[in-house]
C-alpha cells in the first residue's frame, strides 16, 4: 500500500472486533511514531499502550463514555514531558504528539488495522488508570483495533474552501 492509498484509507473506526493485535503490529505501529519529526528533534512524545480489558473499559468511561473503544485491541495514551514552546508560540509537544499519532494511524491502515483520535476524555481521570505523573500531559487518546465496521464516504470541504496560493483568499 503506497502513502496516498493509506492516507485515503484510513478512517475513524468506531466499532472494532474483540480481537488481540499481534505484538509484531503493536512493534511496527509504534517504529512509525519513533520516526516522526519533531520540533527540534526533542521527541517529547510518550505513550502508554493500554491493551489490559479492564483498564480499556475504564479508560472508556474516562473518555466521555465512548464505550466503542473498549473493544479496541489497544488504547494508546499519548503524553508528552515538555512544555516548551516554538518561536511561533505553538505548543511543540501537542505538534509532534499529532504527528506521531498521525503515523500510526497510517501504518495502522497498511496493517489492515483501523483506529480513531479520541479528544474527548478527561485528563484527570485518565492520568491514575495508566500511573501517568502529574508533570505528564495527556494530548490524546488512540483506539487501534480490527474493524468491525466500514469506511463511510468521507464529509471534507472542497480544496479551495481550505487552501489559496500567495495571499488569504478565504471569504471564511
Ligand atoms: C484531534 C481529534 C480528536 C477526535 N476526537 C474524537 C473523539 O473523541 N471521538 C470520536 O468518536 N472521534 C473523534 N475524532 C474523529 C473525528 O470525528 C474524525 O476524524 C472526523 O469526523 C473525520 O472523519 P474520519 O476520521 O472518518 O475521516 C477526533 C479526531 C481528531 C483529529
Amino acid at each position: 500500500m503506497d502513502v496516498f492509498e493509506a492516507i485515503k484509507k484510513r478512517y475513524s473506526c468506531r466499532s472494532y472486533k474483540e480481537k488481540e493485535i499481534e505484538s509484531e503490529k503493536l512493534s511496527q505501529l509504534l517504529e512509525a511514531a519513533r520516526l516522526a519529526p519533531s520540533a527540534k528533534n526533542l521527541q517529547d512524545w510518550r505513550f502508554v499502550i493500554i491493551t489490559d480489558k479492564e483498564k480499556k473499559q475504564k479508560l472508556a468511561q474516562a473518555a466521555n463514555n465512548q464505550s466503542f473503544i473498549e473493544k479496541a485491541g489497544a488504547i494508546i495514551v499519548a503524553c508528552t514531558n515538555t512544555d516548551y514552546l516554538m518561536r511561533c508560540g505553538q505548543p511543540a509537544g501537542t505538534v509532534d504528539v499529532a504527528i506521531a499519532l498521525e503515523h500510526i494511524c497510517l501504518e495502522a491502515t497498511e496493517l489492515g488495522l483501523a483506529t480513531c483520535w479520541i479528544g474527548s476524555f478527561y485528563p484527570e481521570k485518565v492520568k491514575p488508570l495508566a500511573g501517568i505523573p502529574a508533570d505528564i500531559t495527556i494530548v490524546e487518546l488512540l483506539a487501534i483495533g480490527y474493524p468491525a465496521d466500514k469506511q463511510q464516504e468521507q464529509n471534507r470541504k472542497p480544496v479551495e474552501k481550505i487552501a489559496c496560493f500567495n495571499n488569504w483568499q478565504f471569504a471564511d
